[in-house]
C-alpha cells in the first residue's frame, strides 16, 4: 500500500548499504571504538564546526533520549520539555524509567518560548517549598518538532541564554535534523545548532540510515564514563560499526543534507497536492511532515488506500493527520497520491497555501491556522465522532 505514514518506513539510502557490503567482511573492533566511528566522528565535528565535539552512536531516538537525560541530570534534577515534546508524551515514560521526571511547560505549535522558560524556573526558585521540588536541571527541545516546526537562530540563541544563565544544559532533539536543516524555511545551521547547543543529536533513523543517531557533546561536556552509562542502559551496541559505517556514509560528499533536501523537494510538492484538494493545514510546517484537517468519513476512505499518521482528534467530526514526506519518497508515490485524493474529493476546491504562522501565535480554538481564519465546519452527514478502528494501529513516530 501506498505510505505517506512516516519517515521511517523505507529499509536505507542504497549508498549505505553497499558501504557495509563493501566492508562486510573485515573484522574490527567492537563498542564505537572501529575505524568507521572514528571516520565518522572527524567528518560530523567539521560538519559542525566543532573541533573538539564528542560525538557517540546510539541505536534509536528514545534509547538517546533516555540516556543523554539520564546521564547528564543529577539525582535531584528533572529536564524541562514541551507539553508535546517527545519525551513528555511519546516515550512511554522511558525519562521517568530511568529515574528522571519530565517538567512540562506550555508550548506553542511544538516549540518552547524563551520567556515561559525562563518564567518557569524563575518561579521554581522563587517558591520557598523548592528543596521539596524536582529541579530544572537541563531543558529539552526538538528541532524539527513533533509538529514539523523549527526554531528560528534567534529564539534558539534566547533559549540557549536562559539555559546558561541558570547553568543546565539545552537538549536538542534532532531525530529529523536533517529535514530542519534543509527546509527553505529555516536560518538554522549544524554549526548554529552546536554554538547553542550543549549536546544534541543528528538522527540517522529518519533520515536514511536502517538505524542511528549520532549524539554530539559541544564543548567537551560529555559526561564522565559516557560509555559505561550506555552500556549500563543496555544501548551500547556490540557491532557498533553497524552505526560507524552509516554515519560516515551519510556524512561523505553531503549525502545525509541531499536525501534531507530531496525529501524537502518532495514535500513542497506533497503541500501543493494538499492544498490543491482543499485540505485544511492544521498548522504551517516547513519541513518533511505535513498535518491536514480531514472529515473522519473521508479519512476512512482514506485509509482504504493510503497509509497515513492519525495525529490528533480535531473535533467530533475531524481528525488531524500527518503525511511524512522522506528521503526515499519518490514523483511516484506523489502521483498515486494525487491520483487517490482526486477520487475521494472529485469537486474540491484549492485552499489557501499555509501562512507562516509566528512562533508565539497559539491558535484560538476551532480555528485552523493557515485557512483564513476559517471556523471547523460542522460535517452534515453521519459522521460518527469515534475514530476507526483502523485508528488504532496508526503509530506516532
Ligand atoms: C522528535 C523525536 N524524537 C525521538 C523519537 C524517538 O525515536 P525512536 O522511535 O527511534 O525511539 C521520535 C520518533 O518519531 C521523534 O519524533
Amino acid at each position: 500500500m501506498l505510505s505517506f505514514e512516516s519517515d521511517y518506513t523505507t529499509g536505507a539510502h542504497p549508498r549505505i548499504l553497499e558501504r557495509l557490503m563493501e566492508t562486510n567482511l573485515e573484522p574490527v573492533t567492537g563498542y564505537g571504538t572501529d575505524r568507521f566511528c572514528e571516520s565518522a566522528r572527524e567528518k560530523i565535528r567539521k560538519a559542525c564546526g566543532c573541533d573538539k565535539a564528542q560525538v557517540e552512536f546510539i541505536v534509536g531516538g528514545t534509547q538517546t533520549n533516555m540516556v543523554v537525560i539520564s546521564t547528564m541530570l543529577r539525582d535531584f534534577e528533572g529536564v524541562v520539555a514541551a507539553q508535546t515534546g517527545h519525551v513528555a508524551a511519546h516515550e512511554a515514560g522511558a525519562i521517568e524509567h530511568a529515574g528522571s521526571k519530565v517538567l512540562t511547560i506550555p508550548q506553542t505549535e511544538g516549540k518552547i518560548d524563551a520567556g515561559v522558560l525562563s518564567g518557569f524556573i524563575e518561579d521554581f526558585y522563587a517558591d520557598d517549598n523548592h528543596e521539596h521540588m524536582v529541579f530544572p536541571g537541563m531543558v529539552y527541545i526538538s528541532h524539527p518538532t513533533e509538529y514539523g516546526t523549527l526554531y528560528t537562530k534567534a529564539e534558539l540563541m534566547k533559549l540557549s541564554a536562559v539555559c546558561r544563565r541558570y547553568e543546565i544544559p539545552l537538549f536538542l532533539d534532532g531525530a529529523r535534523l536533517g529535514y530542519g536543516l534543509m527546509s527553505r524555511d529555516t536560518d538554522v545551521t549544524l554549526p548554529d545548532i552546536a554554538k547553542y547547543c550543549d549536546v544534541f543529536y543528528i538522527g540517522g533513523t529518519k533520515v536514511g540510515a536502517l538505524c542511528g543517531e549520532a549524539v554530539v557533546f559541544t564543548h567537551n561536556n560529555e559526561p564522565p564514563h559516557f560509555v559505561n552509562a550506555i552500556k549500563k542502559r543496555g544501548a551500547l551496541l556490540a557491532k557498533g560499526r553497524l552505526l560507524g559505517v552509516q554515519f560516515d556514509t551519510l556524512f561523505t560528499d553531503d549525502l545525509y543534507f541531499e536525501i534531507s533536501r530531496h525529501a524537502i523537494d518532495m514535500t513542497e510538492k506533497l503541500k501543493e497536492i494538499l492544498q490543491q484538494k482543499g485540505l485544511p493545514f492544521f498548522l504551517n510546517s516547513p519541513t518533511n511532515q505535513q498535518f491536514v484537517v480531514v472529515e473522519n468519513r473521508k479519512m476512512k476512505q482514506l485509509a482504504e488506500k493510503v497509509r497515513f499518521g492519525f495525529w490528533e482528534k480535531k473535533d467530533d467530526h475531524h481528525t488531524v493527520i500527518r503525511f511524512a514526506a522522506s528521503w526515499s519518497t519518490t514523483e511516484e508515490d506523489l502521483a498515486q497520491l494525487k491520483s487517490i485524493l482526486d477520487e475521494i474529493y472529485p469537486d474540491a476546491v484549492p485552499e489557501a497555501a499555509p501562512e507562516v504562522t509566528p512562533a508565539q501565535n497559539t491558535p484560538a480554538p476551532g480555528i485552523w491556522p493557515g485557512t483564513s481564519g476559517q471556523k471547523v465546519p460542522a460535517e452534515s452527514t453521519a459522521g460518527n465522532g469515534n475514530q476507526s478502528d483502523a485508528l488504532e494501529k496508526w503509530v506516532r513516530g
